[in-house]
């Protein structure tokens, strides 16, 4: 088995990813969080929110809405240009990206179906709609259809002046959010790296249009902390600029972090440099204002540096760089501020009532405060290495010792020492510790 698929059994087996619909026979590209990969999805955007909106001195949060009006997507030029130019196997009749290896680039008759093997016999390049299309109230009809959100950036847009109304920010400030969106990929896959439903964490950064480049480099060197922050090694991480023809609609630079993955090296966030592009073109749309009055009254549209991360593609590089396998044990060195379970809770033995009731105690009081696990099946041994694959950082063993000092054992997954703790200090050990990692 490759590291991926030593990844993918894991996170299947102890609970972080589940294929979806799987009774069903499954839905492709499709992927259902279990409760360790809910609870590490959620780790990530608190830690998000906290870095990205409540450390900084001017950002605010915005939740938007998933279904916005149909007026929006033609505005902010996703029905023109969020599109892929795809081409079809006339055999089997699966769709590909035609930018993309092996089309790129290529005469089309030299190429192989990459699903059937059929050579040659693929339709000419077409081009196809990345949105979700649905439609509001009882009626199929057109005034009805709309799409689902391929990102979060527009409700923040669109809400612009309600924030500027409601706090009269000064620019340069920040409106972010965290959301769910949807993009029909033909090429998904890889795991959950590219998926048709996903979830960002967006922040759009407004600044007058001279001296962008200091905005830019702030929240790149900001977004290189964060690839730190949660434990992704350097020697992974790069940078690439894109090419003029790779840009989106709306972007003059972009700039994308890039991760070093089993499966090569991807893009894991992007940074581009929006300019006044949405907010010119809702205000030409919508007939509302959307310009800014500045402090010596001067009027504009203000630009606008926008740092995108995906919350799926975040906790598959937390994952890949996680994994280890060290002798007869694997483990997820995951960070503890991200570790879904920070805490398991075992009585030494599970027949012994008094040590069962005392670790019992210890369990629910610890669990008030951390996400805290109990085990008593099969040894210590075996206890410990179930908790090292998950990431847990420490476990806690409740023994005959206890009962008479009132000390447990913290056994730490990285370095497997052991040291006796006091049960009343245990919580204050392990915040210090969470904090300082
Ligand atoms: N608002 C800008 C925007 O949406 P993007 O580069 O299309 O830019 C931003 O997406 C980030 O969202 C990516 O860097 C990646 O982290 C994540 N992302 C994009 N498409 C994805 C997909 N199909 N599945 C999972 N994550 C995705």
């Amino acid at each position: 088995m490759d590291t991926m698929d030593k990844i993918v059994s894991l996170c299947k087996r102890r609970g972080f990813v589940y294929p979806g619909s799987q009774i069903y026979g499954g839905l492709a590209n499709t992927w259902d969080f279990g409760p360790l990969g809910a609870a590490l999805k959620q780790n990530i955007k608190s830690l998000w929110w906290r870095e990205f909106v409540q450390k900084e001195e001017n950002v605010y949060g915005l939740s938007g809405g998933i279904i916005l009006s149909p007026k929006v997507w033609e505005a902010s030029g996703h029905l023109e240009h969020f599109t892929d130019m795809l081409v079809e196997c006339k055999s089997c009749h699966q769709r590909f990206r035609a930018d993309q290896e092996p089309f790129k680039d290529t005469v089309m008759m030299e190429v192989s179906c990459l699903s059937c093997g059929t050579k040659g016999q693929f339709s000419e390049p077409r081009t196809f709609s990345g949105l979700f299309k649905t439609y509001i109230g009882a009626t199929e009809d057109t005034a009805s259809v709309t799409h689902l959100r391929p990102e979060t950036a527009q409700a923040i847009f669109i809400n612009f002046k309600n924030v500027v109304d409601s706090f009269h920010p000064k620019i340069p400030f920040g409106i972010a959010q965290i959301g769910r969106v949807f993009r029909n990929e033909i090429t998904a896959g890889n795991f959950i790296f590219r998926d048709i439903e996903f979830e960002q964490m967006e922040l759009e950064y407004f600044i007058k249009p001279e001296g962008w480049e200091s905005h830019f480099d702030y929240w790149l060197r900001k977004m290189w902390r964060w690839v730190k922050l949660i434990g992704l090694p350097d020697d992974k991480v790069s940078e690439r600029e894109h090419e003029a023809s790779e840009r989106s609609h709306y972007s003059k630079k972009t700039i994308d972090i890039e991760y070093d993955f089993p499966f090569g090296k991807k893009e894991l966030y992007g940074l581009a440099y929006r300019t006044d592009y949405d907010l010119r073109n809702h205000s030409q749309r919508s007939g509302v204002d959307l310009s800014y009055i500045d402090e010596d009254g001067a009027k504009f549209y203000p630009h606008v540096i926008e740092p995108s991360l995906g919350v799926e593609r975040t906790m598959l590089a937390i994952l890949c760089a996680a994994y280890l396998e060290d002798k007869d044990r694997v483990i997820l060195k995951l960070k503890p501020t991200l570790s879904p379970i920070k805490v398991a809770v075992f009585p030494l033995v599970s027949n012994k009532q008094d040590l069962v009731n005392k670790a019992h105690d210890v369990f629910l009081k610890l669990k008030l405060g951390l996400e805290t696990v109990w085990d008593d099946r099969g040894n210590i041994g075996k206890r410990y290495y179930a908790q090292d694959e998950i990431g847990t950082p420490w476990c806690v063993t409740v023994d005959y010792q206890t009962l008479e000092d009132g000390t447990v054992t913290v056994r730490d997954r990285d370095t497997t020492r052991q040291e006796r703790v006091n049960v009343s200090k245990l919580e204050e050990y392990f915040v210090t510790r969470t904090k300082a990692n």
